[in-house]
């Protein structure tokens, strides 16, 4: 079975649910595990790399958060070799530009991963003056498409 490692960080539980819904559309013909970045160490993933590896970051300050990015940092000099693919998503609150804020650059300046997934899914929250909020109407079948996308990629 194919393995996906699915990597995110959350403060206030969208990226969460978010990885846990893509989570649950690969749950029957993959090998899927979901984690929090900070309860695991970038070693766990460079001594047992997965076929694909997913990752997940807020936005903040127009930027992936730094907590995910310097743990990818990580993960790339850790490696012995690049991971074969990988996919990101985001979620975020206002409209940033997606084609700066890129998690694929990062993943590709640190040879984390050979092959990224050019289309990423951006999942937005209404703006309501505060870090959470709900989902902007219309988002959860981002997020159906994106799992598509990624399976589509795998079978490549
Ligand atoms: C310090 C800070 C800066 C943020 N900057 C941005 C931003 O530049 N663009 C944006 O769309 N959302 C921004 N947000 C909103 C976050 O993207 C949003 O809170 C996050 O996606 C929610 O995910 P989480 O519940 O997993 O933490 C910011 C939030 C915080 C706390």
């Amino acid at each position: 079975m194919v393995n996906v490692w699915l990597i995110y960080h959350s403060k206030t539980g969208t990226c969460k649910q978010v990885c846990e819904d893509i989570a649950s559309k690969f749950k029957d013909n993959y090998e899927l595990r979901a984690d929090e970045v900070k309860k695991i160490k970038p070693k766990d993933i460079s001594n047992n790399p997965p076929d694909l590896l997913i990752v997940g970051s807020r936005i903040t300050f127009d930027k992936p958060d730094r907590t995910i990015s310097k743990f990818v940092q990580k993960i790339g000099k850790e490696l012995n070799s690049p991971i074969e693919k990988a996919a990101t998503y985001y979620t975020h609150m206002t409209p940033w530009d997606d084609s700066k804020a890129k998690m694929s650059e990062i993943l590709k300046e640190n040879n984390v991963a050979k092959n990224i997934l050019p289309e990423h899914l951006a999942f937005k929250i209404q703006d309501v003056g505060k870090t959470k909020g709900p989902p902007e109407p219309g988002q959860e079948p981002k997020i159906e498409e994106f799992v598509k996308k990624v399976q589509e990629f795998i079978s490549r």
